[in-house]
């Protein structure tokens, strides 16, 4: 069975960013349990990715021969940040080195929930976020959905087997 992997960039107990992977989860659609990719939701610090993120991904690209696994593997991300202004440069640092490794980066809207604790409501007894980011962030995991089904990465895979020999 194929799913979608939640990774959070922040180890916080009360992280921004994981209370947004959780209502992401929610919302998916049910053909989201047959898919196989990634969706991150992570932090900036200091006008970058956080170091563990690099760090994950780090790991998972060794040993890189003969086939990584971020190689092909769809992926979508989102930003929470306190800020009102900032966190679009940890989104654009995560899309490069995915697709610099041989992942398949999903081209959407930029989503970037500033301003986050005020932006998080409840509804039904569980928490969401307001319409318009929630509209966004629903694209977002959409498209993702639609690059797995619609084999985005078998290019790139092809390419890797050509460079380096079949897996
Ligand atoms: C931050 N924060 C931050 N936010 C941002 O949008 N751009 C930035 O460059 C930074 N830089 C930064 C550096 C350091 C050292 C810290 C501790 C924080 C604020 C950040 O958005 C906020 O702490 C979030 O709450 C972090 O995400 P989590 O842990 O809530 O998921």
């Amino acid at each position: 069975m194929k799913s979608i992997l939640f990774l959070v960039g922040s180890l916080r107990a009360e992280s921004l960013n994981a209370r947004l992977a959780r209502v992401a989860a929610a919302k998916l659609p049910d053909a989201i349990r047959d898919a196989d990719g990634v969706f991150w939701t992570t932090p900036e610090y200091n006008y970058a990715l956080p170091g563990i993120v690099k760090n994950a991904i780090d790991w998972t690209t060794r040993p890189m021969l003969p086939r990584h696994p971020i190689v092909g593997k769809p992926m979508n991300a989102a930003v929470a940040t306190i800020s009102p202004a900032n966190g679009i440069r940890s989104l654009s640092d995560l899309k490069r080195i995915w697709a610099n490794c041989g992942g398949v980066p999903v081209t959407t809207f930029d989503f970037v929930l500033q301003q986050a604790p005020g932006k998080f409501v409840e509804e039904n007894g569980v928490e969401t976020i307001e319409p318009t980011a929630l509209g966004i962030l629903r694209f977002a995991i959409d498209s993702l959905v639609r690059a797995i089904e619609g084999d985005a990465g078998a290019l790139v895979v092809s390419n890797w087997a050509a460079a380096f020999g079949a897996k």
